[in-house]
């Protein structure tokens, strides 16, 4: 049910790759709640991907941007005002990968070129974006920035690899840069913590199906849904979160704060 949170409101949308990404369910449900959006990826990811379907259910036009190229940034930037007439007021940064992991190198053996090009993509992008953003004075008063992380920047799980680096940084950025642009505009940034979603960066972890009924097993509310998170985005974009940044938001159906449950210790007692 729609609600019009975002009537009036112009954003950026990047990371929609096919059905089941975060960003595909975002973006359907920004456009549901009354928002006009751009939508981007990079360029491999279009021609490999299926984001024209998305591009016309959303009447949005895409523009491609590889988030660790300046130029393409501030030529996405800079479009997207031109085609709103005016400046934006939400970004949605949902973009990950690991390199290591997509050549089968464990924490123990990286890969240190892969690396830089993992925490390039996962985590400084969204320094990139922010100060793109920043330096064109690209976002309205009261704008809202979110990137999506996971758990794994605050506790160990193993297969998780160099991407817990990753998202570590990730949240650091969106606490730093928030401070900044919070000062300078009122411009809002926070990350906001999944539950482990079925889509394509997410299958890339080794033994993800048993990850992933760990979790819901371990989570009183179960696992939370790329459309849930959807909704929780369209919430932080909206201005009924104007005070919140510099935040790590978890949406993991109580996740974080277990120790333990019923139903995990009945699995171990079998
Ligand atoms: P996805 O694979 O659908 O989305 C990842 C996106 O990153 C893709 O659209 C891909 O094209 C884009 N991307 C990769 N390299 C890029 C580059 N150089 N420039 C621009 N875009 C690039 O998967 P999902 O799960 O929707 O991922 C979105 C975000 O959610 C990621 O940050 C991921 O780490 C995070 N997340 C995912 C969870 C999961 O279990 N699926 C759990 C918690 C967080």
């Amino acid at each position: 049910m729609a609600h019009n949170l975002l009537k009036g409101k112009k954003g950026i949308i990047f990371g929609a790759l096919d059905e089941k990404s975060i960003a595909w369910s975002t973006a359907l449900r920004c456009v549901e709640e009354g928002a006009e959006i751009v939508l981007t990826n990079a360029p491999i990811a279009l021609r490999m991907g299926e984001i024209n379907k998305l591009a016309e259910l959303c009447k949005a036009p895409v523009i491609p941007a590889d988030v660790t190229n300046m130029d393409d940034l501030k030529n996405l930037f800079t479009k997207s005002m031109e085609h709103f007439g005016g400046k934006i007021d939400f970004v949605l940064h949902s973009v990950g990968m690991s390199i290591n992991m997509r050549k089968g190198k464990s924490y123990t053996d990286l890969d240190y070129d892969f690396s830089h090009k993992t925490f390039d993509i996962s985590a400084m992008s969204l320094h990139r974006v922010l100060q793109t953003a920043y330096q064109l004075d690209a976002l309205n008063e009261w704008a809202s920035v979110v990137a999506l992380t996971y758990i794994a920047a605050q506790r160990v799980f193993p297969d998780y690899s160099e991407m817990a680096d990753a998202k570590s940084m990730l949240e650091s950025i969106s606490r730093s840069f928030g401070f900044h642009y919070g000062l300078k505009n009122k411009v809002r940034v926070n990350t906001i913590s999944q539950s482990p979603t079925k889509t394509t960066a997410g299958g890339g972890v080794k033994g993800f199906d048993g990850f992933i009924s760990y979790a819901e097993k371990m989570s009183p509310l179960g696992n939370a849904t790329a459309q849930q998170c959807a909704d929780y985005c369209v919430v932080m974009f909206s201005d009924m979160t104007r005070m919140v940044t510099m935040q790590n938001l978890f949406h993991d159906g109580g996740f974080s704060f277990t120790g333990v449950s019923a139903a995990v210790i009945e699995q171990m007692e079998k």
